[in-house]
């Protein structure tokens, strides 16, 4: 399996500090918040990594990364010349994931304890449509929240709405999605939403009204670190394990 990993945006949640550093690029512990996704994706035995970033913070994350070797991945990247939504910034790797392939997509800000592998296997046994992870939150009106229902094999999400001024649910959808070549198709048919980008949300959503969205529960400690409040307690959590907690140390001999 493939992993394409986001690191663009604009961090408008964590002004001023992002207004002179990626967010990605943000210290957490010991390490550029960067660093935890590779680390991640390398311990689930994933090496084939891209990574999509911005124009601007772009020479950072090579001169920080750069081919993976020293993480032991291999990494491609690739510009998001202008910040136009997850969905948009995730339709570049098509050249990169290839016809017929599965792959990852994770949200370069989501940081989290449990390893991959589990829920990669269990994506590799799942026929058709995409799979996201839940994690049970208490300030779900912050995140993509989602509505259960019965599927053919069991229970699937019909829907997820986002940032709910009334959730139906206290799961929030994390930043961890896993997708087939199908997922390039979708992204030609989504329109721009109101703020003018084409949003992860319809995308699953996509998905989720042809009854082809499952769902895992994601074990552990996981954090959104968008915001000064969950970027404390990412660095605070990363210090006092700075193997994630996975089993395996992350990245010693790095940086
Ligand atoms: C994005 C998604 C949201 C998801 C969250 C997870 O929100 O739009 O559905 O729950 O990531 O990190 P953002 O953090 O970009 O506002």
């Amino acid at each position: 399996m493939k992993a394409v990993i986001l690191a663009g945006g604009t961090g408008t949640r964590l002004k001023p500090l992002t207004g002179y550093l990626n967010k990605h690029m943000l210290p957490v512990g010991r390490y550029p918040m960067i660093h935890y996704a590779v680390a991640k994706l390398q311990e689930a035995g994933i090496s084939d990594i891209l990574l999509i970033t911005g124009r601007m913070a772009a020479g950072m994350f090579i001169q920080y990364l750069g081919s993976g070797e020293e993480l032991g991945v291999s990494l491609t990247y690739r510009i998001q010349e202008e910040a136009g939504g997850i969905a948009q910034a995730l339709d570049l790797a098509e050249p990169f994931v290839g016809n017929g392939e599965k792959f990852v997509l994770l949200l370069g800000d989501n940081l989290f304890e449990h390893s991959l592998r589990g829920y990669a296997e269990q994506y590799e046994r799942q026929e058709a449509g995409a799979m996201v992870l839940l994690k049970q939150v208490e300030d779900p009106h912050r995140y993509g929240v989602p509505t259960f229902g019965e599927g053919k094999n069991g229970r699937i999400i019909t829907r997820i709405t986002e940032k709910p001024e009334h959730p139906d649910t206290d799961f929030s959808v994390t930043g961890i999605y896993f997708y087939d070549s199908t997922v390039f198709s979708l992204i030609g048919d989504l329109a721009p939403s109101q703020r003018g980008e084409l949003e992860i949300t319809d995308l699953n959503n996509a998905y989720a009204t042809r009854g082809l969205l499952s769902y895992a529960t994601l074990q552990g400690w996981w954090a959104d670190a968008g915001t000064f409040e969950s970027l404390h307690e990412a660095a605070h959590q990363m210090l006092a394990k700075p193997s994630g907690g996975s089993g395996t140390e992350q990245g010693e001999g790095m940086g």
